[in-house]
């Protein structure tokens, strides 16, 4: 809701508030965001003026105490004494660089007010969704700026974009412009940035705020596996489940700034946006220019809170319509089983042996077209590769249907290889910087040019048309390296190419998913390159990161799920010892992990012994019963008091699933606790442990302590054995009222060396379980 009385602006969604009035002299004061209030006193909240502070500028004459310098602004330009970073560096009309944006009008509308080209957020289902548009005008050359805020009430998010007009006769110059900025007192902060790179996309950094600007930025043309767009600010203190936080993310693909100050007079700036790298942009008399929507929440019941409605917003709000709190398939994917190598045969018994395990989608990644049999070639040819599918893509497609399958495809459509029939034939589409300069490559291609609409139509032409061949319900769109030589012919001038390049992007997602939608788009770029809400618009989930190994990707799906729902990251199980890690983890914890997102298996499945597969089809058919709760549920992460424990709590309709992961086992450190909180505490629940396999393998040379005689470990008899047979890890039960699980469930004692039995938990390194909670009707 929003409401406008005496120069007071209220924002309200169901939890927060969000409020700032217009000052005497036209520019906008931010007064609060954070929790309801019941009927705020406005005087009260606001920040005072009571004293001038030495070498400030007043901003006006006859007001000394007006100082932009020290007030809490929703906006502010450049060259009228405030010294923070200014959201907006632009050079005026007049040629200047002073901006002094006030109040001229505002509006308020139903509904959200889109922008024209670029995606955003829409209002879910029944949600109450109103917006705020505020017109400044820059007191000295006649341009406009519009503030555009938009309250999506159920999902406690505030949104804002900016958009500029030049009403002037001469060009003006954007050389910076960000989607927003809001000033808050300083109450004691801590500053949460998600950063890595490839196969270490989004490991939660900490840091406290201090004075001086943090910038999180991305400057490779992607919104990045270096940091990712969105962050949190916390007050200090704050925890899992309690304290108070605020959580910023940006609805956009490209090069993203985000930045926080502290000022020297302890104001807090936080800003995000477009980032200014290499960005300059002329709008001529009359034109406009938008910028992507910038989303806010807050939460006083600390980062699970913010989480929850960060994970609603996303899905209610963000993804396409037609995939919102749909099931997505388990998937089968060939990349790591097959790589480029495959004929058509091996992938219809993988496929086979997928459908048996209970897979529901094939995958065909990387290598299904011509001249495609390493990442040096064919990139822009997606003609079907004959010599792979003798009677082309779409009878394959078939076959794989024939078996009950439905049937996806990869693409990597914004790359080319030189060494293709499309390079060959359009060199000058590729980005390739001015004459004289040799382009770089990264993974031996180059990048299209999306600013030319020509290549914009050969892309949709191209993709479509096997979409359609194939009748495929899943798409992989990939997109393997930094963008490097930025430049393009097409456009005006070399400053627009990052963001005319994500512009082109959203065209070709728009026309070939909007009249699409029965197809599942999974965004990837080398796993988590672009994990966005810009991608999110279009591509319901995105490949996680090419790391599967699952410690590692309790980091990195941890670290994305603090701004990011489970449904929207893909999660496989593979081989171990791991691609990329060499790390030798269980089957049980590889899936207990990617089970808290899309599964997937992307193992070669020929290689399974018979009790593995016995194994896969039982996890499978776990997740099938509980899909809505690890795809949609409410997401926890829960603290626990040893760094070598990690908890993931789903809270779904019926039941609740707790995964309890250790990462290194710490030989006799005491009883291990399950605490499950937000149960109803005097109704009475049954808990019990998902039973898998404990593989004899596991167990080396100590087999001998229960064998009547010693047999070697790598023998023929325990490799047989290990193939048909394995145990099952101890199942724990238990029956009891719901305050007592919050208060903690002490579970069974782990294997230590001196004592084995079915009732010792056997976790050693990498070790893992679910806990199934559920409501016993008596
Ligand atoms: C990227 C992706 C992988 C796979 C390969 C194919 O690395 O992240 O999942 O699709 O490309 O070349």
């Amino acid at each position: 809701m929003i409401s406008v009385l005496d120069n007071v602006f209220r924002l309200q969604t169901t939890d927060t508030e969000y409020i700032f009035r217009k000052t005497k002299h036209g520019y906008l004061e931010h007064v609060y965001y954070g929790a309801r209030l019941a009927s705020p006193d406005i005087e009260a909240l606001a920040p005072k003026r009571t004293a001038q502070a030495g070498s400030t500028v007043a901003y006006d004459r006859g007001d000394p105490l007006y100082c932009l310098d020290t007030m809490c602004l929703e906006w502010s330009g450049i060259g009228k004494g405030d010294y923070r970073y200014s959201p907006a560096e632009i050079k005026m009309p007049d040629g200047n660089f002073v901006a002094d944006f006030v109040y001229e009008s505002h509006s308020v509308e139903q509904g959200v007010i889109p922008p024209d080209t670029l995606p955003a957020a829409r209002p879910s289902a029944n949600e109450d969704c109103s917006s705020l548009l505020i017109e400044l005008r820059d007191t000295a050359c006649n341009v406009r700026l519009t503030l555009v805020y938009t309250v999506y009430e159920t999902a406690n998010v505030i949104s804002r974009r900016a958009v500029i007009e030049n009403r002037a006769a001469s060009h003006l110059v954007i050389r910076r412009l960000l989607s927003m900025s809001i000033d808050m007192p300083n109450t004691g902060y801590n500053l949460v940035t998600f950063d890595g790179d490839w196969a270490r996309e989004a490991h939660r950094h900490d840091r406290p705020l201090q004075y001086g600007v943090f910038v999180n930025e991305s400057r490779t043309g992607a919104s990045g596996n270096k940091h990712n767009p969105g962050f949190l600010l916390c007050e200090n203190g704050c925890g899992e489940s309690h304290g108070r936080a605020y959580g910023f993310n940006l609805v956009y693909s490209g090069n993203h700034l985000g930045f926080v100050e502290l000022s020297s007079h302890d104001l807090v700036r936080v800003g995000l946006g477009i980032s200014p790298h290499c960005f300059e942009w002329t709008l001529n008399s009359g034109e406009r220019f938008e910028t992507p929507e910038a989303v806010m929440t807050f939460s006083d019941a600390g980062l699970n809170g913010l989480s929850r409605n960060f994970h609603n917003f996303v899905n209610n709000n963000i993804i396409p319509e037609a995939w919102r709190g749909r099931d997505r398939p388990v998937l089968y994917n060939s990349w790591e089983p097959c790589f480029f190598k495959f004929t058509q045969g091996r992938l219809l018994r993988l496929a086979g042996l997928a459908k048996k395990l209970g897979m529901e989608l094939f995958v065909l990644d990387d290598g299904w077209f011509e001249g495609r049999d390493s990442d040096r070639a064919g990139l822009g040819d997606y003609t079907p590769n004959r010599r792979k599918f003798r009677r082309g893509i779409g009878q394959f497609a078939r076959k794989i249907r024939s078996k009950g399958l439905e049937f996806g495809i990869w693409f990597e459509p914004e790359m080319v290889n030189e060494a293709s029939n499309l390079y060959r034939s359009h060199p000058e589409w590729a980005v390739s910087g001015q004459d004289g300069r040799e382009p770089t490559l990264g993974r031996n291609q180059l990048v299209l040019d999306l600013c030319n609409p020509a290549v914009r139509d050969y892309i949709v032409e191209q993709v479509s048309g096997v979409i359609d061949e194939t009748r495929a319900t899943y798409v992989k769109w990939d997109m393997n390296r930094h963008i490097s030589e930025f430049h393009s012919s097409h456009i005006r001038g070399q400053g627009e190419f990052f963001h005319r390049y994500i512009l082109g992007l959203y065209d070709v997602l728009r026309r070939i998913f909007g009249p699409r939608p029965q197809v599942l788009l999974e965004s990837c770029s080398s796993g988590g390159n672009r994990f966005d809400l810009g991608m999110l618009c279009f591509s319901p989930q995105v490949w996680t990161s090419d790391n599967t190994d699952p410690v590692e990707r309790l980091r990195i799906q941890g670290g994305l799920s603090y701004l990011y729902p489970q449904s929207t990251m893909g999660a496989h199980v593979s081989d171990a010892p791991h691609q990329q890690t060499l790390r030798d983890t269980p089957l049980s914890t590889r899936y207990n992990v990617a089970c808290f997102g899309c599964l997937g298996y992307e193992m070669d499945l020929r290689f399974l012994s018979p009790v593995e597969k016995r194994e896969v089809r039982e996890q499978i058919a776990f997740y099938k019963t509980h899909r809505k709760i690890f795809q949609y549920g409410s997401f926890e992460r829960l603290s626990y008091h040893k760094a070598n424990k990690v908890i993931w709590l789903c809270r779904g309709e019926g039941a609740t699933v707790v995964g309890f992961f250790q990462t290194l086992a710490d030989v006799g450190e005491g009883p291990d606790t399950l605490r499950v909180p937000g149960l109803e505490s005097d109704r009475l629940y049954r808990v019990g442990t998902r039973a898998q396999r404990l593989y004899i393998k596991r167990f080396g040379g100590l087999v001998k302590h229960i064998l009547p005689v010693t047999l070697n470990p790598d023998g023929f008899i325990l490799r047989m054995a290990n193939r048909l047979h394995a145990l099952i890890d101890c199942v724990e039960t238990y029956e009891c009222r719901g305050s007592t699980l919050t208060a903690g469930v002490l579970l069974n004692s782990q294997f230590m060396g001196s004592h084995y039995n079915d009732r010792t938990r056997l976790l050693g390194d990498y070790g893992s379980n679910l806990y199934t909670v559920w409501l016993k009707i008596s």
